[in-house]
Order: C-alpha cells, then sequence, then structure tokens
C-alpha cells in the first residue's frame, strides 16, 4: 500500500516518496517491525560474535564447530577469519541435509531453457545424484581438493552441478561468463592455473548459436597445463573434440557411480574464485571461502527475499556473475529454496518472455537488474499487461542503481503496487548483500537502496577520512568485517590490500559513491574509480583501451562512461590512430569487432570518437574529467582547462562529439 497513490512517473523524479509494505506482507513476514529489525541490527553490531554464531547455528550444518567466530585486521597485516577449525561443505549444506527432510522431494532447480520446450525440473534428491555423480566424474579426471576448474558453460543445469560437485571434492571454481571471449576466457584460466576446464558444445543466446567450444579451444591452444574438458552437449550439433583431452559429459556421466562423500573443508579454505574487473587492465580473481560466505548467502536470502517454503525464486543473473553464485546456488539451496534458473534473455522471441516465465511457474519472487527493467520499459505496458502476474509477492533489483521512474514502473506494472521492492547494493567483494530493505518492515524510498544489512556498519566518508554529513555526497567504506566478504585476490596478496585497505586505513573501500539522508537510508550514486557499469556488468575503463591500443592501427585510446537510457552506462572510446591512418566508419565498425573478440559483446564501445589528440596535462596525464563531459555532452561545463599542454584539443573534441 503506497503512502501517496502512484501518479505519472513523470512527476517522481523528486525522490522523496515512501512507500509502505502492505499489512498482509507485514504480517506474515519474518522480520515485521522496525523495532524488532532494529534490535537484531543493534546486537548484530554490537555483539557480532554471538549473532554470527546464532546465524551459524541457525542457517548451517556443521561437521565441526569453530573455536572463535570472527577475528580480523583491517589496518595493517589485513586478514579475515570466521569461524576457525569449523568444517563444513557448501554441497552438503545445499543438497543432502535437505534429503533427511521432507525436501528430498521438493524443486531444487527448476530450468527453463531458451527454447520455450525445453524445460527439467530437479528435486533436492536429483539434483544430488546429478553432483554427487559429478563430483565422481571430475575425481576420475584426477581433480582433486584445492585444484581450479574453470567453467565456461551458459545457463544450463550442469552448470550449477558442476559448481556443486566442485564444492563437493572441495575443488575450487572459477566460472567465467558465457559471453566472453578466448581470450578472456584464456586470461582467467592462465591466472587460476587451472587444468580442467567445463564447457558445452554449443550455447543459445536470442535465436542464435554459440559456438562455445570453438571459444573454448581457442583459449585452450594458449592453456598447455589444461589436461583435461569435459563438454557438454547442449546442441545436437558435432563439434571438435581433441582426443585424450575432451570428454563428453553424457558419456562420463554415464558411467560415474552415485555416491560421493563430501569432503570436509576448512571453513576457511576457498570456495571459489570469480573474477571481476578493476581500475587496472587485468581483472582480479576474487576469492571467497567457505564458512563464512556459506553463512551470509544463506541468511542474507531468507531474510531479504522474506524466503517462505512454498515460494518459487527466480533470480534472472547469469551464474557467469557473483548475483547468480550467491542468488541462483548457494543462498537459495542452502535454504532448501526452488531456485529457477532461465537460460534465455527478457527480450526473446518476444519483450514478454519474463512475464511468461512469471506466469507459466506461478513465480513468486522476482530478482533482477535495473538494466532489464528499463529496457522493458521502453517495449511499453502491454507486454507485463499480457500476463498473469498476480503470484509475485516481493521484487529485488541489483547491480546498478535503479532510478526512480524505472522503479516506479516495476513498482506499478509488476508489483502491482502491492509488492515490496528490495534495491540491494552488494559487490562481487562482499559475496551477498550489504545494503538493502528488509521488506515487512522497511518502508522505501525509489532510487535508495535503504539501510545496512545486519553486522554491516557502512559510512559515507570524505576525501580525509572525516564522515560526511547528512546527504553529502562521498565515498563508501565500510567499517568491519562481515562473513561473506572475500579473503584475497587469488595469488595477490599486495592487490587485495592496496585495492580495498590502503586508501583509507582501517576500512574496507568499496569504490562507490553514496550519500545518507535524514533517515539513514544510504543512496547509491555510482563507482568513484575507473571502473564503467554497463547494463549491470562491471567493466574496467583500463580493460577496454588495452584492447583498443591492441589493434594495428591505433595510437592511443581513452575510455569514458556516459549516461545511457537503458544500459545506465554507455561505453565512448576516444581514439588517436597511428601516423598515415585515416578516420573512416569501416575502421570504427572494424574497432568494436576487435573489442569483441578482445573482451567480448559486453564491452562492445557504443560510440567511437576519433581525434588527433588528447587532453593532457603538462605531465602527460590524460584528464578524465574532461573528456567524460565531453561524453556526456555537458561541454558548457568543461571546468578549468589551463593546466592542459595543448587547450586548443578540447576545441576540436567538442566539435567532434559523438
Ligand atoms: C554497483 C554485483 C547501486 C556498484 C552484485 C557496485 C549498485 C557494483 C547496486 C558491483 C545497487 C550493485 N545500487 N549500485 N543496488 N548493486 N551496484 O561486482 O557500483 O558485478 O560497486 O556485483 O555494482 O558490481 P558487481
Amino acid at each position: 500500500m503506497a503512502e501517496e497513490k502512484s501518479g505519472s512517473v513523470q512527476n517522481l523524479m523528486t525522490e522523496n516518496r515512501v512507500f509502505y509494505p502492505s499489512q498482509e506482507f507485514t504480517d506474515k513476514a519474518k522480520v515485521s517491525s522496525r523495532q524488532q529489525r532494529d534490535e537484531l541490527y543493534r546486537k548484530s553490531v554490537e555483539q557480532p560474535e554471538e549473532f554470527w554464531a546464532d546465524m551459524a547455528e541457525q542457517n548451517i550444518d556443521w561437521f565441526k564447530k569453530w573455536e572463535a567466530v570472527e577475528e580480523y585486521d583491517f589496518t595493517d597485516n589485513i586478514f579475515i577469519n570466521y569461524y576457525r577449525g569449523a568444517k563444513l561443505n557448501a554441497s552438503y549444506n545445499c543438497l543432502d541435509r535437505h534429503l533427511k527432510t521432507w525436501r528430498r522431494n521438493k524443486a531444487a532447480l527448476i530450468w527453463q531453457g531458451e527454447p520455450y520446450e525445453d524445460s527439467r525440473t530437479y528435486t533436492y534428491l536429483q539434483l544430488h545424484r546429478e553432483v554427487s555423480k559429478f563430483a565422481n566424474v571430475l575425481k576420475n579426471i584426477g581433480v582433486k581438493k584445492g585444484d581450479r576448474v574453470t567453467v565456461y558453460l551458459p545457463m544450463i543445469p550442469e552448470l550449477a552441478i558442476t559448481i556443486l560437485a566442485c564444492a563437493r571434492i572441495g575443488a575450487i571454481h572459477s566460472v567465467v561468463f558465457g559471453g566472453f571471449s578466448a581470450e578472456s576466457l584464456r586470461d582467467r584460466i592462465l591466472d587460476s592455473n587451472a587444468e580442467t576446464l567445463i564447457t558445452t558444445n554449443y550455447g543459445l543466446r536470442a535465436g542464435k548459436i554459440l559456438n562455445s567450444k570453438e571459444i573454448a579451444d581457442n583459449a585452450l591452444a594458449e592453456c598447455p597445463a589444461v589436461k583435461n574438458c569435459v563438454v557438454v552437449k547442449r546442441l545436437d550439433k558435432d563439434c571438435n573434440m581433441v582426443e585424450g583431452r575432451d570428454h563428453w559429459w553424457h558419456e562420463a556421466m554415464a558411467k560415474a557411480p552415485l555416491d560421493c562423500e563430501p569432503e570436509q573443508m576448512d571453513a576457511e579454505d576457498p570456495l571459489f574464485i570469480l573474477y571481476t574487473s578493476g581500475s587496472t587492465g587485468k581483472p582480479k580473481g576474487v576469492m571467497h571461502t567457505t564458512g563464512g560466505y556459506m553463512v551470509y548467502t544463506t541468511s542474507s536470502f531468507k531474510y531479504i527475499f522474506d524466503y517462505r517454503d512454498e515460494d518459487i525464486f527466480w533470480c534472472t543473473a547469469d551464474i557467469g556473475w557473483v548475483t547468480g553464485h550467491s542468488y541462483v546456488v548457494y543462498g537459495p539451496l542452502s535454504a532448501g529454496a526452488t531456485s529457477l534458473m532461465f537460460e534465455g534473455v527478457p527480450n526473446y522471441p518476444q519483450p514478454d518472455r519474463f512475464w511468461e516465465i512469471v506466469e507459466k511457474y506461478r513465480v513468486n519472487i522476482l530478482y533482477t537488474a535495473p538494466t532489464g527493467i528499463r529496457a522493458m520499459m521502453r517495449d511499453g505496458e502491454k507486454w507485463p499487461l499480457g500476463r498473469d502476474l498476480s503470484s509475485l509477492r516481493l521484487l529485488g533489483t541489483v547491480g546498478e542503481p535503479i532510478n526512480p521512474e524505472a522503479w516506479m514502473w516495476y513498482h506499478i506494472n509488476i508489483g502491482k503496487e502491492k509488492c515490496p521492492i528490495v534495491d540491494t547494493w552488494w559487490q562481487t567483494e562482499t559475496g551477498g548483500i550489504l545494503i538493502t530493505p528488509l521488506p515487512g518492515c522497511i518502508p522505501t524510498k525509489p532510487g535508495s537502496a535503504t539501510v545496512p544489512f545486519f553486522g554491516l556498519k557502512p559510512k559515507v566518508i570524505r576525501q580525509d577520512g572525516s564522515e560526511a554529513g547528512v546527504n553529502e555526497g562521498g565515498y563508501l567504506v565500510i567499517e568491519k568485517p562481515w562473513p561473506g566478504l572475500m579473503r584475497g585476490v587469488y595469488g595477490d596478496p599486495e592487490r587485495f590490500k592496496t585495492t580495498y585497505f590502503v586508501q583509507y586505513p582501517g576500512y574496507y573501500f568499496t569504490g562507490d559513491g553514496a550519500r545518507k539522508d535524514e533517515d539513514g537510508y544510504f543512496w547509491l550514486m555510482g563507482r568513484v574509480d575507473d571502473v564503467l557499469n554497463v547494463s549491470g556488468h562491471r567493466l574496467g575503463t583500463a580493460e577496454v583501451e588495452s584492447a583498443l591500443v591492441a589493434h594495428a592501427k591505433v595510437a592511443e585510446a581513452a575510455v569514458v562512461g556516459f549516461p545511457h537510457d537503458i544500459k545506465g552506462e554507455g561505453i565512448y572510446a576516444y581514439v588517436t590512430l597511428k601516423e598515415g591512418i585515416d578516420f573512416s566508419d569501416e575502421l570504427k565498425k572494424e574497432l568494436v569487432a576487435h573489442v569483441r573478440k578482445e573482451i567480448g559483446p559486453i564491452a562492445s564501445p557504443d560510440k567511437i570518437h576519433f581525434s588527433n589528440a588528447l587532453p593532457k596535462t603538462r605531465s602527460g596525464k590524460i584528464m578524465r574529467r574532461i573528456l567524460r563531459k565531453i561524453a556526456a555532452g555537458d561541454v558548457d561545463q568543461l571546468g578549468d582547462t589551463t593546466t592542459l599542454a595543448d587547450p586548443s584539443v578540447v576545441d576540436s573534441l567538442v566539435s567532434g562529439r559523438q
């Protein structure tokens, strides 16, 4: 029930409306009053040891209990340790323990393929069997505890099965999003020293066939350490198979025994590596460990999505990103939920694909990204109106700031003004959601991720480290760890320290800007480093630049983001060419194709701006501030340009704006 009745979407930019959950929602909610939430929150920050011990008892089955709950140092010798000495297994928690209850025959995973007719449901019992078999396949090809397994699979059930099978035997999975190129895949395999790859013969995307195995083969050509590659037959079509190295999934599974004891893992043993972009050219392998991550994802899932056993939960994220790890697989399955997994995209074959799926499976909780909401908004209300969405009771968003207009559209057209919206802020590094409403008790404001989850102490600070005032923009930092926080950058401890703990000593630095309003609500304002957020996907400007300069005709490149209606942020690339090369539209196309090949389609520049020079200071530093303004069209407010080595460069850039 909205405090104010929703009016037209146009007049909502004032961002001062407040929406309360309905009485009906609150009555049944896990946390149903502000007072109850505040008490729990107070305990979580004042007595973290007790709080996280309770969460660990309530949410996870342990083979052995801990000697200490929380130990850390955020200042000198950066380290984070939860549940020291405890033993558990993530796959046991996601599967085996449910088999002892009525949930053994409950749907664990419902998979909807891109073609309407392709769908499969796995009960907990069935999923347990597939995971155990695949764990035996991995063992058979020599994968041992601690080994890295790279997973390059589209959104098919075998992806969830693979990561749970790795967790079962203590192998560390490293999932590479299926949209990445051979080069990106190769770099991630090499960085993690993986010796095993799991992939598919082909993938499907918006009706097109992706040559996944060919991409994998190209990557493997430069990864001699990879001795085994298991290939899922997604389409009944041949592909190249290398004798001795490549194995068909279905053939290996047919021979695999059904039982596989879960490995007893230490709470701080690594569970997975997931590469994400930072402000340098090389993506970093964010490493998460087992105990804290499982406690955090399971408890945050239950509270934030107010999960009930009869619900169908659908997180639309790809398992290639952290959202899919934490809220398609680990959180929901550990909580004994029914998790829906979708292979396709929102607008194929028609713009109502999401709504068709909600109607078909009677989805109760939908968790998706603002970029998709904005695209569906453009396609018009008629698409959701044509489907029965009455099963929905809770909505969520993640990945980027949601503009109030898109929030309202989601609220009115999808939630029918009765579903609370949880706008959840978090990062690959954080393991799970950190700032979010609890849907039964925190009133929402369109565009704000609201308040911290249990155990979290976020703070907005100024450049000098002092706390920012009410509504004053600053840097978002976090005062102490929580169990889901990353434990390191794989193979690069120094980078872990310098990226997150050096700028503001004593804090974890998020890289995001934020302000806190008079009610203590956080408003996220985007990245403050050279990281772009394109359709909810993180990309470093340096990555795109290094792909561009790898092209034989490019002398120099500078990449910035610009506001984009659908993607949130688009990619604007300034390119100078080598002597004697002329600008042309063909060359623009060639460069876009080149970046797609180097990184993948998500990194395709939206605009390429050829210029003879880039604005540089006398010491040779590119002035990105100016490039960002020109890209955004703010050419009247370029600020001080007198420190430039050649101020006339700016005029020619302004006139050449794309
Ligand atoms: C941004 C995705 C505003 C933010 C889970 C963060 C958000 C980056 C939100 C992490 C949100 C994520 N509101 N911004 N609700 N959620 N972000 O690692 O800039 O892919 O630092 O993790 O996305 O992206 P990542």
